[in-house]
């Protein structure tokens, strides 16, 4: 495993890779790696010819009152679990080389951002958006990654590629549950016992959703009102959102008819918690 921290370094070795001809594959992570980042590394590792996870906590996508400077960290674990799978090379720069003093770029994908998550983590897409671009010209990858948990990010990330003609394949991975269903999530560590007890409902309310669905149920409020009681069991669940929205626009469907994301954000004490599903 060879561990990159220089940006100049990375850019240097992605235009050797580039004029190689090498097919690279890229797994953006904020680190604390979980099985979930892992089956996205274990994807790319077989479809390409050499792989780069990317180990960076992005200070731009975090709000004021979020949870930067106590977000998980852990490089030496993240490097050995990552060379477990066969990733050759882990590019972890330091925030002031990403974004060295008069870093003046923003970037707005509108519409699909400004629903969901978009909507209460104001300028948090923003962030990702310029990160991801960041890496994406660094490492010049042919394919990147993305988790079907971030389900508005990966819709994101599609448009963005589409809209700016990136050359890069994004691929989604669907989302990997630990044995009782919950989604897995490097913030899933925040959860005391009780809350991971009652976070059980988030998995459990997605199965309501598409039980309905199966048997025929298209009324995007019927649906929504029954995620919501059943997470509302949960005396802990403060909701933030349960939208059932169109897959590829993030826009809220009445009738889903195209495949439809059941997509919800709940606060179990502190920690935030999304997950989804798609119907159709
Ligand atoms: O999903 C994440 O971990 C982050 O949003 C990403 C894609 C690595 C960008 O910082």
């Amino acid at each position: 495993m060879e561990l990159i921290k220089s940006v100049a370094e990375m850019a240097e070795l992605g235009r050797k890779w580039r004029a190689e001809n090498k097919r690279v594959g890229l797994v953006p992570t904020m680190g604390y790696l979980h099985e979930g980042h892992l089956e996205l590394a274990k994807q790319a590792v077989a479809e390409n010819d050499l792989t780069v996870i990317s180990i960076f906590v992005n200070p731009i996508q975090f709000g004021a009152n979020e949870d930067l400077d106590v977000y998980p960290r852990d490089l030496e674990g993240d490097l050995a679990k990552a060379e477990s799978v066969g990733v050759k090379y882990a590019f972890a720069p330091e925030a002031a080389d990403m974004y060295p003093t008069g870093f003046a770029t923003t970037m707005d994908v509108a519409g699909v951002t400004q629903t969901l998550c978009g909507a209460s983590r104001k300028g948090h897409f923003q962030g990702v958006c310029v990160v991801l671009s960041k890496l994406f010209n660094l490492v010049q990858p042919y394919r990147a990654y993305f988790g079907q948990k971030d389900g508005q990010q990966l819709a994101v990330v599609r448009k963005l590629a589409q809209d700016l003609n990136m050359p890069v394949e994004i691929c989604g991975v669907p989302i990997v549950r630990e044995a009782d269903g919950l989604a897995k999530s490097s913030r899933n560590v925040y959860l005391d016992e009780e809350c991971r007890k009652q976070a059980l409902v988030l998995s459990q309310s997605l199965q309501v959703a598409k039980r309905l669905y199966d048997e025929g149920e298209r009324d995007a409020g019927l649906i929504k009102a029954a995620v919501q009681a059943h997470i509302e069991t949960a005396p802990l669940a403060q909701i933030e959102y349960v939208e059932l929205v169109d897959a590829v626009t993030m826009q809220p469907v009445l009738k889903p008819e195209k495949p439809a994301m059941l997509a919800l954000a709940v606060r179990f004490k502190t920690t935030r918690l999304i997950d989804n599903i798609i119907l159709g």
